[in-house]
C-alpha cells in the first residue's frame, strides 16, 4: 500500500520511516517532508504544506492512499480527518471533534471533570478581572493556558500572582495568542514528575505505545525558556508497571469511552501528558491528539511491531487492543538546535558530519533544508534529533552524544543532561517546583 504521512519535523522523519520498514508498504509519501525523510529508503516527499487541508486531501484521493498519518495537530484540529473520510481516504487521526481535547484546552478540562479522571482544579474565562480575582484567591504558584493551540507557547507557570496576572493580561487584554487566548483556563500547579503517555486508540481499542520523557526547557537542570522540547527518552522510569496500569485504568480507557458516548469517538495517537505526584497518582496536565516531538524518535526507535499495519488497523476500524512489541533496551534522543532558538534561529549553515555511520544510532532531521549544490543546512530552530540504544538509561545516552559530538555547524548546541537521571529527573521536580 502507499501511506501518506503529513508533517515535516523530527516526528515525522520518524514516524515514515517506520511505516516505510514495513513490507506491506511500498512507498511513502511526506508532505512536505525534509531532507532526511527524502533520504529514507521507499520514501518520497511531496510538496504539500501540513496545513493545506484540500492540498491534503486532493494528493490522498488523486493517488488513492491507502493510510494517512497525520504528524502535527494544526491540520486534525482543523478537520482534516473529517475531509479525507469525505473522499473516502482512510486516516489515522481524529476528527475535528475529537480533536478538541487538544484544540481546547476548557474543552479538555471540563471533559476530564466531567468523567472524573485526574486533573488539576481549575477554571476557564474570557474576561480579565475575574480571572484576576481567581488568581489572587487561589494565591501562587499557578498557571496560566491560553485555551487554543499556541504552538508550545501558550502556557505560563507562574510564580507569583503578579506573574499569573501579567500572563492574563497578555492572553486576555493584549492578545498575545490572538484567537487562541481569548479564553484561558487557569489551574493549580501540580508537583511532581512528568512523563509521556502515547496509545495508538480506534475508538475503545487501545495499543499503549512505550512510555517516554521529554526535556522542555532550553537549558540543563530545567533552565531557560520552555521549548517544543530538546531530548527524550523511552522508556520513562517514572512509569512503572503499576503506574503504566494505573493510567490505562484511570485515565486512557476513561477518556476513549468517554469520547465515544459523547458522539466523538477518538481514532489516532492520543498522547496524554502526565505529572505523577508524590502521592503516585497520576494526573493529566494535558492532552494532545497526535505523537510527541521528541518522543517519537527514541519511541519508534524501539518499535518492533509493524506501525503501518496497527495504525492501518486502526484507520479501518480494526485494531486489536494489547500490546505492541517492543525492543527492550533504552533509546535516547539529544535535538540539536539551531543559535537562537527558540527564539528566531540562524538558517542556511552547512551541517558537517551526518554521514557518519556509529552503530545503534540514528539521526532522525527536523529543520534541515537544502543549499547550495544540494547540502543539507540548517532551516529551522531544532535541526535533528540524534537518537542511540543503548542497556540502560546511560548507555543509550553515551550512544547517542557520541554521534550528536560529531555533528556540527556553526551556533549548533544542545543540552547535556538528557538522561542524566540524577540531574535529569530533578529536572523534571525543579522545573515544576519554582524556585
Ligand atoms: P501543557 O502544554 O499544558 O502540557 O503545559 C506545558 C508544560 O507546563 C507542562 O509540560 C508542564 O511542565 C507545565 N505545566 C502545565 N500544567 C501544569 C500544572 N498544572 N502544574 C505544573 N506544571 C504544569
Ligand atoms: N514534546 C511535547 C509535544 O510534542 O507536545
Amino acid at each position: 500500500m502507499e501511506v501518506l504521512v503529513v508533517g515535516g519535523g523530527g516526528r515525522e522523519h520518524a514516524l515514515a520511516w517506520k511505516l516505510a520498514v514495513s513490507p506491506r508498504v511500498e512507498r511513502v509519501f511526506v508532505a512536505p517532508g525534509n531532507p532526511g525523510t527524502a533520504g529514507e529508503p521507499k520514501v518520497e516527499n511531496v510538496a504539500v504544506a501540513a496545513d493545506d487541508v484540500d492540498g491534503l486531501v486532493e494528493l490522498a484521493a488523486s493517488r488513492r492512499i491507502a493510510l494517512t498519518v497525520v504528524g502535527p495537530e494544526a491540520p486534525l484540529v482543523a478537520g482534516l480527518a473529517d475531509s479525507l473520510a469525505a473522499e473516502g481516504c482512510p486516516c489515522f487521526g481524529p476528527s475535528a471533534r475529537a480533536a478538541r481535547l487538544e484544540g481546547s484546552k476548557s474543552f479538555a478540562k471540563a471533559f476530564l471533570v466531567r468523567h472524573g479522571i485526574p486533573t488539576a482544579r481549575y477554571e476557564s474565562f474570557d474576561r480579565l478581572a475575574p480571572a484576576a480575582d481567581y488568581v489572587r484567591s487561589r494565591g501562587a504558584p499557578s498557571v496560566v493556558k491560553a485555551d487554543g493551540l499556541a504552538g508550545g507557547k501558550g502556557v505560563t507557570v507562574a510564580r507569583t500572582v503578579d506573574e499569573a496576572v501579567a500572563a492574563l493580561e497578555a492572553a486576555l487584554r493584549d492578545e498575545a495568542f490572538g484567537a487562541a487566548g481569548e479564553r484561558v483556563v487557569v489551574e493549580d500547579f501540580l508537583e511532581g514528575e512528568e512523563a509521556s503517555f502515547i496509545c495508538l486508540v480506534d475508538r475503545d481499542r487501545v495499543v499503549p505505545l512505550a512510555s517516554s520523557q521529554d526535556y522542555k526547557t532550553r537549558d540543563e537542570g530545567g533552565a531557560g525558556p520552555n521549548t517544543g522540547g530538546m531530548g527524550a527518552h523511552s522508556p520513562a522510569p517514572v512509569v512503572t508497571a503499576a503506574l503504566h496500569e494505573q493510567v490505562m485504568r484511570r485515565v486512557v480507557g476513561p477518556t476513549v469511552r468517554a469520547m465515544a458516548a459523547e458522539g466523538a469517538p477518538f481514532t489516532g495517537f492520543l498522547y496524554a501528558g502526565l505529572m505523577i505526584g508524590r502521592d503516585g497518582t497520576a494526573r493529566v496536565l494535558e492532552f494532545n491528539v497526535r505523537c510527541g516531538d521528541p518522543e517519537t524518535q527514541p519511541i519508534m526507535l524501539r518499535l518492533r511491531s509493524d506501525l503501518a499495519g496497527m495504525c492501518g488497523a486502526a484507520a479501518a476500524g480494526r485494531l486489536r487492543s494489547g500490546a505492541a512489541e517492543w525492543d527492550p533496551r533504552t533509546a535516547l534522543g539529544v535535538v540539536l538546535a539551531a543559535e537562537g532558538y527558540p527564539g528566531a534561529v540562524r538558517r542556511g549553515d552547512p551541517i558537517l558530519g551526518l554521514d557518519e555511520e556509529v552503530p545503534d544510532t540514528r539521526v532522525f532531521h527536523a529543520g534541515t533544508g537544502y543549499g547550495e549544490g544540494g547540502r543539507v543546512v540548517t532551516a529551522g530552530g531544532r535541526v535533528l534529533c540524534v537518537c542511540g540504544l543503548g542497556d540502560d538509561l546511560a548507555a543509550a545516552r553515551e550512544r547517542a552524544y557520541a554521534r550528536a559530538d560529531r555533528i556540527d555547524w556553526p551556533g549548533r548546541f544542545c543540552r547535556t543532561d538528557i538522561g542524566r537521571t540524577d540531574i535529569g529527573r530533578t529536572d523534571i521536580g525543579r522545573r515544576a517546583t519554582p524556585a
